[in-house]
C-alpha cells in the first residue's frame, strides 16, 4: 500500500472509533456491528471495541454482548455460497493472488447488469473475475464473454470447459487481445498499482461509450482509501474513463479459506459471517480519449507454486543469493500455529515469509529454491534428495542430507495439513447469516 502514513492510520482509527461508538449500543453481536463499518477487518473492529470499552466509552453490557464469540444455534445458517457452475470447481484461492470471490448473489447481479447494458453479439470483457464466467457463458443471451486472468490454476479449470472464452494473461504486463468490449467488469487486487493496470487494460479493450464496472475496497477497508480513490479516478480520467456512479458496499464477497483461518487464529471465526467483506462498485464510462502509454509496474516479488493434490504451496524466489548449496532448506516457524493472522500488505511478518500455502500457513526458509525442488520431488513421487544432488553436481554431505530429509518430512506434514483443511472447507459449515447488500445500483 502506498498511502498509509501515520496521518492516515490515525484518521482511520478515529473513524472506526466514531462508527463503533455510534453503532455498538444498537447491535446484538459483532456480525451486526460489522454491517455499520464499511469493509473494516473484523479483528480491527474487535480491537476498537475493546479499546472503547477499556476507556468506558461503551457501557459494559454492550461490550460483553458484542465481544461474546459464540453464535446462538438458532441464528446459524448455511453460508452464502461462492458462485460456481455445476461440475466446475475453481481451485482453492491463494492469498498471494488477492483472490476474494463474490457471493453467488453478487455474481448473478453483475452478470444481469452486463447483459442488461448490452445487446446480442456484444462483447463483455471480464478482468480477474473468474466467478462470473460460469454464470454468464452458457446463458441464452448471445453475448461474447472473454475472461482475462493471470492464475494458471484458475484458467486451466475454466479453459478445459470453455477454451474460447478464457485467456491466461497478466493484465499488468501481458499482451492484450484486440477487443471492442461494450462492458468490462474488473476486480483487481485492491492496491493502486494493480488497479491502474486493470483500468488501463479496460480502456484498451473497450469502445467509446462502454461501461466499466470496477470493484474497489469499501471505505473502511484500510487507511487512506478515499485519497487512494481520488488518485485512481484522476488516473482513470487521464486514460479516457469518466466516473458515472459509485455504489458503496454493494459487492459481497465470500470469506476465502485462508481468511477463515486467519480469523480463527484471532479467535473470531465463530462471530464473523462468511460474507462480511464488502466492496464498492465504481461505474466508469469510456470516452473517445486514447488511453496513452501503459503504466509501469513496480518490481514485484517472485513466487513459484508447487501443487501436490489440492495443496498449493508458493516459494519466494527473489530474495535468495544464487548458488547457496548446502544452505538449510528446513521450514522456519514465523507465527504461533503457523497461520498468518492478517494477510494485509501492512502486516510486517509478510516481509519474512518465504513459503506460503493456500491454507494461509506461512514460514521462513533460508533456501526456498532448494525447498521448492524438494516439494516438486514429493509431488512427483521421486526421492527428495535427488534434485539437490543434481543441482550441486556432487554427492551431498551427510549434514546436507539430514537437513534435506528433515525439510521433506516437514513438507509432507504440511501437505497433509493442507489436504485436511481443504476437505473440511468443502463441508457445509454453519455460520451466521448477514443482511446481504447486493442490490447493484445502475
Ligand atoms: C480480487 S480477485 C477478484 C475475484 C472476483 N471477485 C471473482 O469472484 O471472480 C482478483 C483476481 O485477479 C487475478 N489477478 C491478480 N493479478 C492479476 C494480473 N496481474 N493479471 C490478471 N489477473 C490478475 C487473481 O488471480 C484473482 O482471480
Amino acid at each position: 500500500m502506498t498511502t498509509a502514513g501515520t496521518g492516515h492510520e490515525q484518521q482511520h482509527r478515529h473513524l472506526l472509533e466514531v462508527l463503533v461508538a455510534a453503532a455498538a449500543p444498537r447491535c446484538q453481536n459483532l456480525a451486526e456491528l460489522l454491517g455499520y463499518l464499511p469493509g473494516a477487518y473484523p479483528a480491527e473492529a474487535a480491537d476498537v471495541l475493546s479499546s472503547l470499552a477499556s476507556r468506558h466509552l461503551i457501557d459494559e453490557l454492550t461490550s460483553r454482548r458484542l465481544q461474546a464469540s459464540g453464535v446462538p444455534p438458532a441464528q446459524l445458517a448455511t453460508p452464502p455460497r461462492q458462485a460456481n457452475a455445476p461440475g466446475i470447481e475453481l481451485p482453492d484461492p491463494h492469498p498471494l493472488d488477492f483472490d476474494w470471490r463474490w457471493t453467488a448473489q453478487t455474481a448473478t447481479g453483475l452478470v444481469t447488469r452486463c447483459t442488461g447494458t448490452t445487446g446480442p453479439g456484444d462483447t463483455i470483457a471480464l478482468l480477474g473475475t473468474p466467478t462470473l464466467l460460469p454464470l454468464a457463458v452458457d446463458a441464452p443471451h448471445r453475448r461474447h464473454w472473454l475472461l482475462l486472468e493471470a492464475s494458471t490454476a484458475t484458467t486451466s479449470v475454466l479453459a478445459a470447459r470453455w477454451p474460447e472464452h478464457v485467456q491466461r494473461c497478466d493484465l499488468a504486463t501481458g499482451q492484450l487481445p484486440h477487443l471492442s468490449a461494450r462492458v468490462v467488469v474488473a476486480d483487481p487486487p485492491w492496491y493502486p498499482e494493480h488497479t491502474r493496470a486493470f483500468l488501463w487494460a479496460a480502456a484498451h479493450l473497450s469502445i467509446p461509450g462502454a461501461t466499466i464496472l470496477l470493484a474497489q475496497p469499501a471505505l473502511a477497508t484500510r487507511p487512506g482509501i478515499l485519497d487512494e480513490r481520488a488518485g485512481l479516478l484522476a488516473y482513470a480520467h487521464g486514460i479516457g474513463l469518466e466516473l458515472a456512479a459509485i455504489c458503496p458496499s454493494t459487492l459481497a464477497y465470500t470469506c476465502p479459506p485462508f481468511e477463515q483461518r486467519a480469523l480463527a487464529a484471532t479467535g473470531l471465526s465463530a462471530s464473523v459471517p462468511s460474507d462480511w467483506r464488502r466492496g464498492d462498485l465504481i461505474e466508469l464510462r469510456r470516452t473517445t480519449a486514447p488511453p496513452g502509454p501503459r503504466p509501469r509496474q513496480p518490481s514485484h516479488e517472485r513466487w513459484d507454486e508447487i501443487t501436490a493434490g489440492r495443496a498449493r504451496i508458493r516459494f519466494r524466489l527473489d530474495t535468495e543469493e544464487p548458488g547457496q548449496h548446502g544452505a538449510d532448506p528446513r521450514l522456519i516457524p514465523l507465527v504461533p500455529g503457523d497461520i498468518l493472522g492478517s494477510v494485509s500488505r501492512r502486516n510486517p511478518i509478510r516481509a519474512h515469509v518465504r513459503v506460503w500455502t493456500a491454507g494461509n500457513r506461512v514460514f521462513g526458509c533460508a533456501a526456498p529454491a532448494l525447498l521448492k525442488m524438494i516439494a516438486a520431488s514429493i509431488a512427483a513421487g521421486t526421492p527428495a534428495d535427488r534434485p539437490a544432488q543434481a543441482d550441486t553436481g556432487r554427492p551431498l554431505h551427510a549434514d546436507e542430507l539430514v537437513k534435506i530429509r528433515a525439510a521433506a518430512a516437514q513438507l509432507r506434514d504440511l501437505i497433509q495439513a493442507e489436504h485436511r483443511d481443504s476437505a473440511r472447507d468443502r463441508l457445509d459449515i454453519a455460520v451466521l447469516p448477514t443482511k446481504t447488500a447486493t442490490v447493484l445500483c445502475g
